[in-house]
C-alpha cells in the first residue's frame, strides 16, 4: 500500500498540560506519514518528503490539523431537542427529554435520529464518542448498525432505569441483564464499536438494577461504565433520600462495584471531597459538560478540586442538555466558566482546551495507546479545521502571531462551518462540500 504524507500545520498534546509545561507539540509546516490508517512517521514536511519519496502527498493547505475530537458524554436520543432551554435538570427531563426518548420505541424514528446524531458528531470533527444510548434495546441495535456505517468510533450502551421516569422507559433487573448481554455479544469489540454499561442515574435506578449492571461488568471485564453524578442539587438530595444506606451519590455506584479505570461519570458539579478521593482511587473520569451545566443552570464545575484530588477530567457536549456537538464550543465554555470562578478556577490555556477535547478523552476511554494525539503508532484520527474563504476566522488566523494564538482563535471562533475534513483510522468520514455558500454549510 502506498503511504500518504499529509502536509499540514498540525498541533497535538501527547501529554497533559496540567502536568507538563511542554505538552503542546506544534509543526507549522508538518508531515504526517500514514500507512494502513496508522501514523508511521512525523516531522517537518521537508525532511519527511526526503525520507519518504514514495509517499503520496496530500496537501492540507490553510487552517490547522488537530487530532479528532473525543466527546466523553453525549446522548443519541436527544439530538432533536437540542435547545430546550429554561428548565433545571429534573423538570427538563420530565417535560422535554423523556417524552422525546420515548419516541425511539418506533424503529423508523430511532434510525432517523441515529443518522442525525452521527452526522452531528462527524461534521463537527468528533471521531470518538462515549454515547448514552436509548432505553430500548432495538434502538441501541439500530444505533450500532448506523455507527458502523459511518466509520466513527463509538462506545455506547442501552440506558437502563426502573423507577421515577415514565413507565415505557422502565425495565427490570432481569431484562436489563439479558438485553444488555445480547447487545454486548453482538457489538462489543465489533469493528470500532465498544459497549458501555449505562444506568441512567441513581435517581432512576434501584439497587437491583445496579446489581444487574455489575453482573454484566463482571462477566465482560473489558466493558466501559458510564452514568451521571452530582449534576443538580435537587437530584443529589433525592438520591440521598433514595439510598439511605449509602454514604453519598458516588457510593451508590461504588457499593454495586461499578467503578474502575473505564468508568466515566458525567457532570460531577456538586461532588464532595470524600467522593473525589474515591473517584481518584478508582481511576474514574469526570466528564465535564460546561454548555449543559450552563444551559440547565447546574453550576460551575470545580475543576481545581478534581485536579487537586487526582481525578481525571475530560470534556463532553451532553447533547441535548448541551447546546450542540462542537467540542470547540465546549472548550471555550469550559474556559469561560473557570474564569468566572476567579481564584477557585483554573486558568485554562489553548493547550489545555486542546488536551481536554482530544487526548484527555482518549485517556478516559482507556484508548490513549491508540488514539488522542499524533504520535507514531497512533491511528490517524484527525480533523482539518480550515475556515471558509472570507470568514472572520480566516482573517483572524491570518494575523495570529503564534501557534497558541491560532489555537485560541480556533476555540473562540471555530464552528461546524470550519470543519473541512475528518478521518478515522485513515478513512475519510466527512468532507465539507466545497463551493457551498455559507448558508448551506
Ligand atoms: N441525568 C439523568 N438523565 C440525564 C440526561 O439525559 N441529561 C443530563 N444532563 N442529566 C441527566
Ligand atoms: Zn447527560
Amino acid at each position: 500500500m502506498t503511504p500518504t504524507l499529509y502536509r499540514a500545520a498540525f498541533m497535538h498534546t501527547p501529554s497533559s498540560p496540567f502536568t507538563d509545561a511542554d505538552a503542546l507539540h506544534i509543526q507549522q509546516d508538518g508531515g504526517l506519514l500514514v500507512n494502513g490508517g496508522v501514523i508511521v512517521d512525523t516531522g517537518d514536511f521537508a525532511s519527511m518528503k526526503t525520507a519518504h519519496p514514495e509517499a503520496q502527498v496530500s496537501d492540507l493547505k490553510g487552517g490547522v490539523l488537530l487530532p479528532g475530537f473525543i466527546d466523553t458524554h453525549v446522548h443519541y436520543p436527544q439530538v432533536r431537542m437540542i435547545g430546550g432551554l429554561g428548565r433545571p435538570l429534573l423538570e427538563w427531563l420530565e417535560h422535554v427529554t423523556l417524552p422525546e426518548e420515548a419516541r425511539l420505541q418506533d424503529h423508523t424514528y430511532a434510525r432517523a435520529v441515529a443518522k442525525d446524531f452521527l452526522h452531528g458528531l462527524r461534521c463537527n470533527g468528533t471521531t470518538t464518542a462515549l454515547v448514552f444510548g436509548s432505553h430500548f434495546k432495538e434502538a441501541v441495535d439500530i444505533f450500532f448498525e448506523e455507527a458502523a456505517g459511518t466509520g466513527l468510533r463509538t462506545v455506547a450502551g442501552q440506558v437502563v432505569s426502573d423507577r421515577m421516569l415514565r413507565p415505557e422507559l422502565h425495565t427490570t433487573p432481569e431484562l436489563a441483564y439479558s438485553e444488555g448481554k445480547a447487545l454486548i455479544e453482538k457489538w462489543n469489540g465489533k469493528g470500532r464499536a465498544r459497549y458501555a454499561v449505562t444506568p441512567r442515574f441513581s435517581l432512576s435506578a434501584s439497587e437491583g438494577i445496579l446489581d444487574a449492571c455489575a453482573a454484566l461488568m463482571n462477566e465482560y471485564p473489558d466493558l466501559h461504565f458510564t452514568s451521571h453524578i452530582n449534576e443538580n442539587v435537587r437530584e443529589v438530595q433525592t438520591v440521598r433520600e433514595l439510598f439511605p444506606g449509602s454514604l453519598d451519590y458516588l457510593d451508590t455506584y461504588d457499593r454495586a462495584g461499578l467503578l474502575g479505570r473505564r468508568s466515566v461519570l458525567a457532570h460531577s458539579v456538586h461532588t464532595s471531597g470524600r467522593e473525589l478521593g474515591q473517584m481518584a482511587a478508582h481511576s474514574c473520569t469526570a466528564a465535564h459538560c460546561p454548555c449543559s451545566n450552563s444551559a440547565l443552570g447546574s453550576g460551575l464545575f470545580p475543576l481545581k478540586k478534581h485536579l487537586n484530588a487526582g481525578v481525571h477530567v475530560a470534556l463532553g457536549t451532553d447533547v441535548g442538555g448541551g447546546t450542540g456537538f462542537s467540542m470547540l464550543k465546549e472548550g471555550l465554555q469550559a474556559y469561560f466558566m473557570q474564569q468566572l470562578l476567579g481564584d477557585d478556577g483554573v486558568s485554562l490555556t489553548p493547550a489545555h482546551l486542546l488536551y481536554l477535547s482530544t487526548r484527555a478523552g482518549a485517556e478516559a476511554l482507556d484508548m490513549h495507546d491508540h488514539i488522542g494525539d499524533f504520535s507514531v503508532g497512533k491511528a490517524f484520527d484527525a480533523v482539518w479545521l480550515n475556515p471558509p474563504e472570507g470568514s472572520t476566522l480566516q482573517a483572524i488566523l491570518g494575523h495570529a502571531e503564534s501557534p497558541s494564538e491560532t489555537l485560541a482563535a480556533l476555540y473562540a471562533n471555530g464552528t461546524q462551518a470550519d470543519v473541512a475534513q475528518v478521518w478515522v483510522g485513515g478513512d475519510e468520514v466527512y468532507a465539507r462540500a466545497e463551493g457551498a455558500s455559507s448558508s448551506q454549510l
